[in-house]
């Protein structure tokens, strides 16, 4: 039986492993520091599995074999044998870059190895490997069952046939994609949004409007099915961070990242993931 691997059970991991699972006859291996983000991620498979039957999407007996194709485990190389390895770990260089140097040990000589990165370097991630031809990006967005793109990243290393190969496991799992050329940081997608997300984080700082007003304006305005604010609650005020500071480090002064995203940052305000960001989820109502 085909085998993937995902490493990181979180936010993206765990969508990641869901759609592998619902959409392939694959073992979906995956892999976290801690049991009990496991167990949290597998509970999250078994509600959207769940709600899929419940909408008439799915049979009980796929999304029954879905959730059986499904392992969780604390050591990578519990992903030896998988054809396809993504890594969803947190966003951030050193690490990622010890992840794959890791996989690149464990993994067979044909496995492809991608990133889901948000916007970090490829070539440097597949830098740490003896092998940057089969490390590639795969940028999926969130949530991963639900949206439909992901963005395809050549490293300066990456193989034509590692693209094709991709490229194809992306459509087998019903997504569509696209191909960034060059591994500038930020790659398309994240480059253009963040320069959105910042100047509406600005906006708000500067007293324009209230984070709903500014939501509803966007919303209605540009035809999103989510405002900027109710975007960053749901990706994760950290991870947000985070890519604007790469962003800076990579492009300067015009993606710092605004002072009050930092502040949340520091108050421990990270949105859906700590029950408060712009909008308090801890009393399911909205308004900051
Ligand atoms: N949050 C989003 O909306 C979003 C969207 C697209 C891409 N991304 C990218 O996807 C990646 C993951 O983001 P996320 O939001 O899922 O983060 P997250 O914090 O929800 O999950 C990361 C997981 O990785 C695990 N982890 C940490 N070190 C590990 C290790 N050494 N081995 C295995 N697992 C390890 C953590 O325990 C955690 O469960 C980041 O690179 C992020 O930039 C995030």
């Amino acid at each position: 039986m085909e085998k993937v691997g995902i490493i990181g059970g979180g936010l993206m991991g765990t969508g990641i492993a869901y759609v592998v699972a619902s959409h392939i006859d694959a073992e979906t291996v995956v892999v976290d520091v801690a049991e009990e983000i496991l167990q949290k991620s597998r509970a999250t498979c078994e509600g959207l599995a769940r709600r899929a039957v419940e909408k008439g999407q799915a049979a009980e007996a796929d999304a029954k074999g879905w959730l059986q194709r499904l392992r969780h485990s604390t050591k990578k190389t519990d992903v030896q044998s998988a054809s396809f390895v993504i890594e969803a770990a947190p966003e951030d260089l050193k690490l990622k870059r010890e992840i794959f140097a890791e996989l690149d040990n464990i993994c067979g000589a044909e496995a492809i190895l991608a990133s889901n990165t948000t916007g970090l370097p490829i070539t440097q991630i597949a830098a740490a490997t003896r092998h940057p031809e089969r490390v590639i990006g795969t940028h999926f967005f969130n949530p991963a069952p639900v949206m439909k793109l992901v963005e395809i990243v050549r490293g300066f290393a990456t193989s034509d046939a590692t693209i094709q190969k991709t490229r194809e496991f992306c459509s087998r799992l019903g997504k569509e994609s696209i191909l960034v050329e060059k591994d500038y940081p930020g790659f398309i997608t994240t480059r253009v949004y963040n320069g959105y997300l910042s100047e509406a984080l600005r906006c708000l700082e500067e007293g324009v409007g209230s984070a709903a007003d500014i939501d509803k304006a966007c919303r209605l305005a540009f035809n999103h099915p989510m405002g900027p604010f109710e975007t960053l609650d749901l990706v994760g005020l950290d991870t947000c961070l985070k890519v604007a500071e790469s962003l800076q480090a990579a492009y300067g002064e015009r993606f710092r990242p605004a002072p009050l995203l930092r502040q949340m940052v520091s108050a421990g305000r990270l949105g859906r993931k700590s029950r408060a960001g712009f909008y308090d989820y801890a009393r399911k109502e909205k308004g900051a």
